[in-house]
């Protein structure tokens, strides 16, 4: 093998290798050393290593990137984040939806809703994120993660009543504090626009905001303002927020929710494919099934027929996944309920809601399969599981099996994607768009972020009654050359590193 002189750390032979960028795989063999990789062989070769793995044919591909988690906290209170490892996933961005972790006195209170009775550690700064990811580099986690600047957070910090229209005052404070979070090391920034305080902002403010980023670097995430009959207005919005503000999108989950919207998907699609036509960078991520999942209190208008768009969702179709309050309610629809305690269903999800408060997570069956397969075929969607750990409940399966689920069912099974192309949309593309250095594809001279799976057998197990169960078919996972996995078992290993952004 031509690997310069010294030794190979890891030498990962007879593999099916696909490199990530979408080629043909080809066999070969893979060499490893101080966490990069050194020599890729279109052969099976032998060379002197220090530790040899012999993949029998396998699939041997980058690590999958989850471009959008919510588990900004788990990071911290659960670092061996076996549930996303287990899945080959070796790096994530976390801070999506408007929400993050910092500044410090912000996001304490949403990580106390979702790991009660755990003591965020303390960490400092104007905008915070340099502390966070400082305290990630010294008590790493199993993974990689970066962030993204959640832009609920930034205005609570920044407002004195983040429900509102900032004055100028508090909107050059907004922008201070943004291009402060950038030069921390956050990616990009985040809007939750269907969430306090995120959704007070207008779009001229997420346009300044865009500005600002413009002359750092960094793209905008967004959770749009509705995604269901007022989705072509949203992706527009998105849209626009890109163009005037001169920076790189990425619409987050992207689909048509609610039976009035299915099949819109194309029409979004179609818009994303002409803002791309007039040079804007517009992409897109999804998880691969037909129920989303958030909090109770963000959906209740829509529940009880309140919110101001005039949305409506069905009581049997919103099924409670983590109640810490009750446990006993969870697996149960909010129409069951009703039922079971013979009042009306508006009622129950006001009084749950009233107990639970932030705590309260349900899922939303309110997805069509033809619009996720649309999507999905795209060439622009990549993947990002939207998953949140809980520390008890049922959580949405996608915390435990999206991309084994796109490899096995969509890819293998369904024949949606290529295998090659399934890589590509959770490694390379990803890496590219969130501007993840030298991650994502396999070549010399790329961190030694690898999994290898077994594309016969690969597939998701996680199930809505049962969802936390590892996949079947990952065989081992590294992480800057560290196995985390090994012949399907968390090695307890915590190779994780902070990923920075564009302002270095
Ligand atoms: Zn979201
Ligand atoms: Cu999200």
């Amino acid at each position: 093998m031509k690997n310069g002189s010294p030794r190979l750390d890891l030498l990962i032979r007879n593999a099916r290798i696909v490199d990530g960028t979408g080629a043909p795989s080809f066999t070969g063999s893979v060499g490893v050393r101080g966490d990069r990789i050194v020599a890729i062989e279109p052969s099976d070769v032998e060379a002197e290593a220090t530790a040899t793995l012999d993949v029998d044919g396998r699939v041997l591909s980058p690590g999958f990137i989850d471009v959008h988690s919510h588990d900004d906290f788990a990071v911290v209170f659960e670092p061996e984040m076996g549930f996303k490892v287990e899945q080959g996933v070796t790096s994530e961005i976390v801070g999506n939806c408007g929400i993050g972790a910092a500044p410090h006195e912000c996001a304490r209170g949403f990580s106390n809703a979702i790991f009660p009775g755990h003591q965020l550690p303390p960490w400092n700064g104007f905008a915070g994120y340099l502390d966070y990811l400082d305290y990630l580099d010294e008590n790493p986690p199993s993974l990689n993660v970066g962030t993204l600047a959640g832009h609920g957070v930034l205005r609570q910090a920044a407002m004195e009543n983040p429900r509102g229209a900032p004055s100028a005052g508090e909107l050059s404070r907004l922008r201070d504090s943004l291009r402060c979070a950038l030069e921390e090391g956050a990616v990009g920034y985040s809007s939750g626009l269907i969430y306090d305080p995120s959704r007070w902002a207008t779009t001229e403010e997420l346009v300044a905001l865009a500005r600002e980023m413009s002359r750092t670097g960094g793209l905008y995430a967004t959770h749009m303002r509705d995604e269901s009959r007022l989705l072509l207005d949203s992706v527009a919005e998105a849209i626009r927020v890109g163009s005037e503000g001169g920076v790189p999108v990425q619409i987050s989950h992207h689909k048509a929710s609610g039976r009035a919207s299915w099949g819109l998907v194309h029409d979004s699609l179609r818009l994303i494919e002409e803002a791309r036509a007039q040079g804007g960078d517009v992409t897109a991520d999804q998880y691969p099934y037909t129920a989303g999942s958030t909090i109770l209190s963000a959906v209740l208008g829509w529940l009880t027929g309140e919110s101001d768009e005039g949305l409506r969702m069905e009581p049997c179709d919103v099924v409670i996944a983590s109640n810490p309050d009750d446990p006993s309610l969870e697996g149960l629809s909010i129409a069951d309920i009703a039922r079971q305690w013979e009042i009306a269903p508006a009622d129950v999800a006001r009084r749950i809601v009233e107990q639970g408060q932030l705590r309260v997570w349900v899922v939303l069956h309110t997805m069509c399969e033809d619009d996720v397969q649309t999507v999905l075929r795209h060439p622009t969607t990549m993947i990002g599981s939207d998953g949140i750990q809980t520390p008890a409940g049922k959580p949405h399966p996608r915390l435990y099996g999206t991309f084994p689920r796109v490899l096995g069912r969509y890819a293998r099974d369904l024949a949606i994607l290529s295998l090659e192309e399934a890589v590509r949309r959770m490694t390379s593309f990803p890496a590219e768009k969130f501007g993840l250095r030298d991650r994502g594809t396999i070549r010399v001279g790329a961190h030694a972020d690898l999994v290898v799976f077994d594309p016969e057998t690969i597939a998701d197990t996680a199930t809505w009654t049962d969802p936390r169960r590892a996949p079947e078919g990952i065989r081992h996972v590294f992480v800057n050359e560290t196995s985390v996995v090994r012949d399907g078992a968390h090695t307890g290993a915590r190779p994780g590193r902070s990923l920075r952004g564009p302002v270095r």
